[in-house]
């Protein structure tokens, strides 16, 4: 097996452009511990001034989400970087999809910075454009494709979002997950039974939204498995389904269990738990609560005082909601570390290393994609910026 066949590249060795992989850091990165910086941090960003805006996604450290001049989850972050088309400079702290979907919603003259390239995301890894493309045609083979609606994840590469754009999907987060199947199904010419969706490349978001959203039965879910010739499923089952759910899945999000919640219901009668819908249906079934990164955040500021919280998403944005609100018990949904490895790549090294670079005039580790797959993938995600209305779940 050659190195770009590994699902993952061991973090930092090589490089394939087609990937959420990683790839050497080319300068001298400051040691991490260095006392200074913070300091070097706030000066690099002061002396750029607004010629440079820094977005933080939720899931990263709290070193580097000091200096966010915005934070939110994928949707927001993505909304956020198309509203700021005087920044010359956009410093995307999160990983790499959402920094080529912000080049892909800013304009050419902006240049978006990944401090970090090794900084991809395993699920975004697990649907690779030429898999995708083979399931399409093996849907067509199956006498289906005209019924289906592709539908991504934001999580997935730009040109997974192109696919989309160029057949009539959309994008969608985990903010507006049930919002795009709505409009998705409502595509078709019935807009009814015969209509599918191929949802990529998070089968838990994917199901978790369409069975306790969108009222579809667990069995007409099916499951595709790209390693496997025709998926994996049979004719009928394809023809049967309504949704076609990647087989991809969050290494974050899939470490919780059921029976964490169960313990942690037995030790704290009255706990709420809290998760995201990137977990288990089965963990989500047994949840109180599912919704974004967003929701999670307001559901726990709009909290009574005195309240128990297990929360089910990623364990930096969770110690920082525990840390903002000592007036409510917030635990943790796992009962080992479960941190993104791959967020946290980027901490206040290398957020020094790309804000320093700019001042000196060196654009570093900078974030393109090709005019060809950002027009398609534009399409597909200005589908999602144009949908209508607001999910609860935002
Ligand atoms: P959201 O930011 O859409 O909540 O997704 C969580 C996530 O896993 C980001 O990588
Ligand atoms: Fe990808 Fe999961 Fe990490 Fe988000 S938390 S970047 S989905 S691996």
């Amino acid at each position: 097996m050659s190195i770009v066949d590994l699902p993952l590249l061991p973090l930092g060795k090589g490089r394939d452009l087609d990937a959420e992989r990683g790839v050497e850091c080319p300068g001298d990165l400051p040691a991490a511990s260095d006392p200074s910086l913070v300091a070097r941090a706030r000066a690099a960003k002061e002396a750029l001034g607004e010629r440079v805006f820094v977005l933080g996604h939720h899931y990263q450290r709290d070193e580097v989400i000091q200096f966010a001049d915005v934070t939110g989850d994928s949707f927001k972050l993505a909304r956020d970087a198309a509203a700021r088309p005087d920044a010359e400079f956009i410093v995307f702290c999160g990983v790499h999809f959402m920094a080529e979907s912000a080049d892909i919603l800013t304009s050419p003259a902006q240049q978006v910075v990944l401090p970090d390239l090794a900084a991809g995301c395993s699920m975004a890894d697990m649907a690779r454009l030429a898999q995708v493309e083979d399931a399409w045609d093996a849907l067509a083979e199956a006498g289906i494709q005209d019924s289906v609606v592709p539908v991504t994840y934001m999580n997935s590469s730009a040109d997974i979002k192109a696919f989309c754009g160029r057949n009539g999907g959309v994008v969608c987060t985990s903010s507006n997950a049930d919002v795009a199947l709505e409009w998705a199904f409502a595509q078709k010419a019935d807009g009814g039974e015969d209509a599918k969706v191929l949802f990529l490349p998070d089968q838990h978001l994917g199901r978790n939204t369409a069975v306790l959203q969108m009222g579809i039965a667990l069995d007409e879910c099916v499951v595709w498995d790209p390693r496997l010739p025709s998926g994996g499923l049979s004719r009928e089952e394809l023809q049967r389904a309504r949704m076609i759910l990647w087989r991809g899945h969050c290494s974050v999000h899939g470490r919780f269990t059921e029976d964490v919640v169960d313990e942690l219901r037995a030790r704290h009668p009255g706990i709420n738990v809290l998760v995201h819908p990137e977990c288990r249906h089965e963990v989500v079934l047994k949840a109180d609560l599912v919704g974004s990164t967003e929701f999670i955040i307001k559901t726990i500021e709009a909290a009574e005082p005195g309240t128990t919280w297990a929360i089910g998403t990623e364990l930096n944005l969770v110690k920082r909601l525990a840390d903002a609100h000592p007036d409510k018990t917030i635990v943790f949904l796992d009962r080992n570390v479960c941190y993104c490895s791959t967020m946290n790549r980027i901490d206040l090294p290398h957020l020094v290393w790309a804000l320093e670079s700019l001042v000196a005039g060196t654009v570093v580790n900078r974030v393109t994609v090709d005019p060809e797959t950002e027009a398609d993938a534009l399409v597909a995600l200005q589908r999602m910026l144009d949908l209508p209305g607001k999910s609860h779940r935002d």
